[in-house]
This record gives C-alpha cells, structure tokens and sequence, in this order.
C-alpha cells in the first residue's frame, strides 16, 4: 500500500486539507487519527465536520465524554481514546453500533482501541514539522483498498490546490 503524506503550514490548511477529504468520505467510513497532543488532529476533524456540512465551531475533543455526535449531511461520531483506563470501558460505549452505521467515525487516539477498529479504516498520523513551528506532516496510511482509492482521489485534488504532497510505499 502507498501513503499520501502532505504539509501544511497553518491551521487553517490543515482545515482545509480536512474539507477535501470529507469529499470522498462515505457512511460506515472510519479514521484512525494519530499523534501527539497539539498535533493538530482535532483541527483536521474539524476540518472534515465542516466538509460534511457541520459548523466547525462545535467541534472539540471529546476528551472526557469518549464521544461527541455531530449531524451534518450524514452523522459524524467523534472519539477521544485518550483518557480511557480500560479499552473495555470503550465496549459500553456501543462502539460498535457506531462504526457499523449510518455515520462516519474519526478516533482521536484511536491506536489505544485499535482491537476494536473495524478491518479497513484510513489512518492519519499527524507530525509537528521541526523546522516550522506552524508547520506540519500529515500522513494517510490507507488500510485496504477502498481508502487506497479514496488518497488516490484526494492527491489529484491536491495537486489543483497547490499543497505539497507526495506518495511514499509502506510496509502495510
Ligand atoms: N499546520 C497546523 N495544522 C493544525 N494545527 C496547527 C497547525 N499549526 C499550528 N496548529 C495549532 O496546533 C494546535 C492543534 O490542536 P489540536 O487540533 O487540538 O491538537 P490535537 O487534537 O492533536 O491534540 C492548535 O492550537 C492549532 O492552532
Ligand atoms: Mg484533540
């Protein structure tokens, strides 16, 4: 598989980068966001929400609830595994309903849970660019075939928005 890795330098590209892959996103659909604190991954949710039709403003970390539902042209759930004691605790949340739904599911942090992801699922990991203190690199690992179509689509979309991207093989 090829990931698409693609930098940013502002928030507001990250956002916008975000609005682009929502584009080819459908319901059933899963992320797997990765990185430190301050990365920028709620940014990108953000950016998603406000590609499927969702005020970006309503958007936060759902850091202490698991989960923030949002509706837009079609529901978005919204994890944070990030402060879960237990990946169980995760089970009670109905999870699986959700990743099995109607809805697109984004997990921040969702390499703790990553049991319970479904088998295909697009990861994106985001890294702080050292040299630039806005600047950052945001790589999509597809996870089977269909997200390997879908970084297909958006590095075409990229190449018209002027972003710098490049693909790059992984082991995956
Ligand atoms: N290129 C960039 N992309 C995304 N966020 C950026 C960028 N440059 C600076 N930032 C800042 O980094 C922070 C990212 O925060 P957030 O998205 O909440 O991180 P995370 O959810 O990964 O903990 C925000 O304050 C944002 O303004
Ligand atoms: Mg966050």
């Amino acid at each position: 598989m090829k990931s698409l890795i693609v930098s940013t330098y502002s928030p507001e590209e990250t956002l916008a980068l975000g609005r682009m892959l929502a584009r080819w996103l459908e319901p059933g659909d899963a992320i797997n966001l990765v990185g430190d604190l301050g990365a920028g991954k709620t940014v990108l949710v953000k950016g998603i929400a406000s590609g499927l039709g969702i005020d970006p403003a309503l958007v936060t970390s759902p850091t202490f609830s698991l989960i923030h539902e949002y509706t837009g042209d079609v529901p978005v759930f919204h994890f944070d595994a990030y402060r879960l004691k237990h990946p169980e605790e995760w089970e009670n949340l109905g999870y699986e309903e959700y990743l099995r739904g109607s809805g697109i599911s984004v997990v921040e942090w969702g390499d703790l849970v990553e049991p319970y992801l479904p088998s295909e699922y697009l990861e994106v990991q985001i890294k702080r660019e050292e040299a630039q203190r806005d600047g950052r690199i945001v790589e999509f690992r597809p996870m089977g075939q269909r997200f390997q179509r879908v970084i297909q689509e958006l590095g075409k979309e990229l190449q018209h928005a002027d972003f710098s991207y490049r693909y790059c093989d992984n082991d995956r």
